[in-house]
């Protein structure tokens, strides 16, 4: 009973010291100064975890397709090089000033990490729905799945490509107004 009581003082306490701290306002939240350890554990562990669970049942279709990736491309250079850069560039504004920092998707090497299909279905869900707190947006509420899927084919061949191959796979067509898809 005595130790049962101490316990619940001590937590009560550790509730209180938390909250308080929380409250206080001491914790440095903008962008230019990194989260502490534990912050930073607890919020990549959050976010594997959550996107493991989420993307863990997503269908991949055949990616290896050059219509797929001919669409993808131009998507690509548009509304994600800002900030995840192309070949032959390697920081911007965004790459430099954004915390936590969007990773070089020119260099990243997702398969190595999760396996083909899994960081296949890791990277549509990441780009459909984005990442809470991060820079990275929801495409989803914008784009439909194939539009989605032709990015993640393109992403898959960014790592190989030269700058010259870069900048032919991203040009966009004259009749193609980028909506069609
Ligand atoms: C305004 C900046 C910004 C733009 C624009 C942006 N992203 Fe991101 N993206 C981020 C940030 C920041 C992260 C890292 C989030 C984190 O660390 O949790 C990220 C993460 C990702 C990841 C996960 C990488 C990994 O392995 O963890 C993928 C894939 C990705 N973005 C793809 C895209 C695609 C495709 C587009 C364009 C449609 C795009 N992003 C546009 C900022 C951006």
């Amino acid at each position: 009973m005595k130790y049962l009581s101490a316990l619940l003082i001590f937590c009560g306490v550790a509730v209180l010291g938390v909250g308080g701290f929380i409250y206080s306002g001491a914790y440095q939240i903008g962008a230019d100064v990194p989260h502490t350890t534990p912050v930073s554990w607890v919020l990549e562990i959050l976010r594997e975890r959550s996107i493991e669970r989420a993307a863990r049942d997503i269908p991949v279709p055949e990616l290896d397709d050059s219509q797929l990736l001919l669409a993808g491309g131009p998507d690509y250079n548009e509304m994600c090089s800002g900030c995840h850069l192309e070949p032959g560039r390697t920081e911007s504004d965004m790459s430099v000033g954004l915390y936590p920092a969007p990773p070089d998707l020119t260099t990243h090497d997702e398969e190595e990490e999760h396996g083909e299909t899994q960081a296949a279905a890791r990277q549509f869900w990441i780009i459909k729905h984005g990442i809470k707190a991060t820079g990275m947006p929801a495409w989803g509420p914008t784009h439909d799945d194939q539009r989605i899927w032709a990015m993640v084919a393109f992403l898959q061949k960014l790592p190989e490509l030269s700058e010259l191959q870069y900048q032919i796979l991203t040009a966009r067509g004259e009749d193609d107004s980028g909506h069609a898809h």
